[in-house]
């Protein structure tokens, strides 16, 4: 008899908040879809009380040895201190992303018909919007050398040809596989890392020559995501930019708590993760919102595991359940129709919907 293929393999690292309630709904969602085998490890605030430290050695060798990661979040005021000498933890998140080599983190942002009305901005505004962040996620100013002293305090920003060259490439294959448009986002006026940033993504473009590209400084860029939406297709920005213009794209979809995010190096596996926090003022309520959760499991059916079919499910189901009218808390804005539910009512849903 012909030996069974083996079951995928996942690294699950619920961490801190509402991180655990999460993936333990994504757990249901995937045992619904097939056989996968889960190793569950501690990172972040869980992992510094467990293990002293925010990501243990082995838990990172572990991550490096399976077919993906999915992870919760991290973070919460227990462990928030301004000591530099603290473990905190980010570190383990931080850590994970620069030792699996994750340096292309990709943040689809698409308002799903049903939550429109959801968003704080106007329907007229975000209607049509459907953009990718692609952020650079092991270089800059994350991971220069920070330092402590006599009252002074300083975090360096570093990028070299290379680093801005590769998640380039990643952004402008990105693009030419959807609309063909590209962003570049930078501080080019200001930052010679911004400089260096401009003249390699305008270097690349020569090889992608059916790609259109365009420069925006990042406060222009910030401006524009809210007054104009539909302009982005792809936008390609460093580490602290993505960061702080994922969130800020994250409110076209109604809900930071539905934007997904898939973080993907070179050939080895991936990270999956919703693009919020740990939200510790609603952890153990059950209020939680699974769906950006589910959408990350979606990215790792698509980009970690290579079940395309899955993951089109798990889209279709999340929007059907939404399209029913459930709403978790985050996202209920009182409208007629829409009923209130709970991480667990949300998840039933969306199995159902399967
Ligand atoms: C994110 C988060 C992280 C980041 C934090 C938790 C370190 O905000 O993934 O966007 O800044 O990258
Ligand atoms: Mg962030």
């Amino acid at each position: 008899m012909a030996e069974a293929a083996p079951h995928p393999r996942i690294v699950v690292l619920p961490g801190d908040g509402i991180g655990p309630e999460i993936v333990a709904a994504a757990r249901e969602l995937l045992d619904a879809l097939g056989d996968f085998d889960y190793i569950e490890r501690p990172i972040g605030g869980a992992s510094i009380d467990e293990l002293g430290t925010p990501l243990a050695d082995d838990v990172l060798e572990e991550c490096r040895s399976v077919d993906a990661v999915l992870l919760g979040a991290v973070g919460g005021p227990k462990w928030d201190s301004t000591d530099p000498a603290a473990a905190r933890p980010e570190q383990g998140l931080l850590g994970l992303r620069k030792g699996l080599g994750l340096y292309a983190n990709l943040r689809p942002v698409k308002p799903l018909p049903a939550l429109i009305d959801s968003s704080p901005l106007r329907r007229e505004r975000i209607e049509g919007t459907d953009l990718l962040v692609v952020r650079e996620l092991t270089g800059g100013v994350y991971f220069g050398r920070k330092e402590r002293k006599d009252g002074i305090a300083m975090d360096e920003c570093v990028y070299s040809t290379g680093e801005i060259d590769r998640i380039a490439r990643i952004a402008f294959e990105s693009a030419r596989g959807r609309s063909g448009r590209l962003t570049s986002v930078d501080k080019a006026n200001v930052l010679e890392t911004s400089r260096l940033w401009r003249e390699v993504v305008t270097g690349v473009a020569a090889d992608f020559e059916d790609v259109e590209l365009d420069h925006l400084l990042v406060d222009n860029a910030a401006m524009q995501l809210v007054s104009d939406p539909v302009r982005f297709d792809v936008i390609v920005t460093e580490n602290m930019f993505g960061d702080i213009l994922s969130d800020e794209a994250a409110m076209l979809t109604g809900s930071l708590g539905m934007l997904p995010s898939a973080s993907l190096g070179e050939g080895g596996p991936g990270v999956f993760e919703p693009v919020h926090g740990s939200a510790p003022d609603i952890a153990g309520t059950g209020a939680a919102n699974p769906l950006a959760t589910f959408l990350s499991v979606a990215l790792m059916l698509r980009h970690g595991l290579e079940m395309e079919a899955e993951a089109e499910r798990v889209e279709a189901a999340v929007e059907a359940a939404l399209g029913v009218g459930l709403r978790t808390a985050d996202l209920h804005t009182g409208a007629a129709g829409e009923t209130r539910v709970g991480t667990a009512e949300m998840t039933e849903a969306v199995l159902d919907a399967l």
